[in-house]
């Protein structure tokens, strides 16, 4: 793994930390409807302020035009925030940089927090801006990311800050760098992929970039009707892309190409339409009416991918595999996570997941708790897997590396 310093090689007592987090979490009429975000990133603070820092929390929320919009203002984020570090209060400055800033870190005492509003309200920050990075700067001793699910962006707070204060990852941050190397660069072999999803034209890259680095690859959800069709399958009124057929088939070679086993779904559970309470129908692979479209892998396919899980030393998973978000086309998704989690707590399987969709799915299933990581991320996740260097880690291993 790339080398970055962490909490432990830094003293940050008494120094003003600023902590990138990310704090976009889903948000309903001003309630946090999803707090894991917030959840995973309290033990960074909470050990920020056992050893004495003063803290100094700045995350993105939502996408912003470059200046202020109430409606993406963190401060519904206070209480919840709050409440993740056992009732210790959060101070709130209304602007992330300048005076105001200034003012609410000057009131810090050594083992307290505050909150920046949300960092986007500066054209600086999408922009990398090395004036906003160093308005930044201002604020703080000492630089600690802790949000790996915004790593994938070049903005100010992430890359640019980076190079100017002392650098380290955060807990939260180091251990999603710790699974993910374990899982793809280091791995204990054969390694699984379960790839789904609806599209193959969006995970092309990762498709390519994992069929070179993985053994196994199975692939379910919509995309592979993409693939079943350029293998010559009849797909009837399903879900696809009729101009990929040709990138199918390269990935398909692809795949033979460098001796990854691709595995398709060979059955389905068939509907008329994607509707809840429709009538569904399990057909072999081979048979899919002409008038029908495939909303899950079928039991002979999870049977399949279970025995496939039996012989995988390690897994990463991203996707569902059906069309999970109307019952009963979780079925296939949720049968293959319980899997997942059966064998990871049996201690036969390192399983890593990702992605907004697989998060939920895992969650839906139960099994979230029984993997043995799950990443926050979703975008940083997919262009982690696609084997792209992700801007937020790289400014941190640079700086380690000075
Ligand atoms: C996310 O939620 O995926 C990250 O916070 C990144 O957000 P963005 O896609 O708006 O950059
Ligand atoms: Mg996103």
């Amino acid at each position: 793994m790339a080398s970055f310093k962490t909490l432990d090689d830094i003293d940050v007592r008494g120094k003003r930390v600023l902590l990138r987090a990310d704090l976009n979490v889903p948000v309903k009429a001003g309630v946090v409807t999803d707090g894991t975000r917030i959840e995973r990133l309290a033990p960074t603070i909470a050990a920020l302020i056992d050893k004495g820092a003063k803290v100094i929390v700045m995350s993105h929320f939502g996408r912003p035009k470059g200046g202020p919009d109430p409606a993406l203002s963190l401060r519904p984020l206070i209480a919840p925030l709050e409440k993740a570090i056992a009732g210790q209060k959060v101070a709130f400055a209304a602007d992330c940089i300048g005076d105001e800033a200034k003012r609410v870190v000057e009131a810090l005492q050594p083992g307290q927090v505050a909150l920046l509003e949300n960092l986007r309200f500066h054209k600086g920050e999408e922009a990398n801006s090395p004036d906003f990075a160093r308005a930044l700067a201002e604020l703080g001793d000492i630089y600690v990311d802790d949000a790996f699910s915004a790593a994938h962006r070049a903005h100010a707070s992430i890359a640019a800050l980076a190079g100017l204060l002392p650098a380290v990852a955060g807990k939260l941050m180091e251990a999603e760098l710790k699974a993910l190397t374990a899982a793809l660069e280091c791995p204990t072999r054969p390694v699984l992929a379960i790839i789904g999803g609806a599209k193959v034209s969006t995970k092309l890259d990762l498709l390519q970039f994992l069929i070179g680095k993985v053994e196994l690859m199975t692939i379910g959800g919509a995309m592979a009707n993409t693939l079943l069709l350029a293998e010559g399958k009849e797909v009837g009124g399903s879900l696809c892309e009729l101009d990929m057929a040709e990138t199918a088939r390269q990935i398909l070679a692809l795949a033979r190409e460098r001796n990854c086993r691709l595995i398709l779904p060979e059955d389905a559970i068939v509907a008329p339409e994607l509707a809840p309470g429709v009538r569904t129908r399990e057909v072999g692979i081979d048979a899919v009416p002409h008038d029908a479209m495939i909303l899950d892998i079928g039991p002979k396919t999870v049977a399949r991918i279970s025995a496939i899980l039996e012989e995988a030393r390690t897994l990463v998973w991203n996707g569902p595999l059906g069309a999970f978000e109307t019952p009963p086309f979780d079925r296939g998704t949720i049968a293959v996570a319980k899997k997942v989690g059966e064998l990871t707590q049996a201690g036969r399987l390192l399983s890593v997941a990702g992605g907004g969709d697989t998060v939920a799915a895992l969650a839906q299933a139960g099994a979230a708790e029984e993997l043995s990581y799950v990443s926050m991320a979703g975008g940083a996740f997919l262009e982690w897997l696609e084997g792209r260097e992700l801007p937020g880690v790289a400014a941190l291993t640079a700086v380690a590396n000075h």
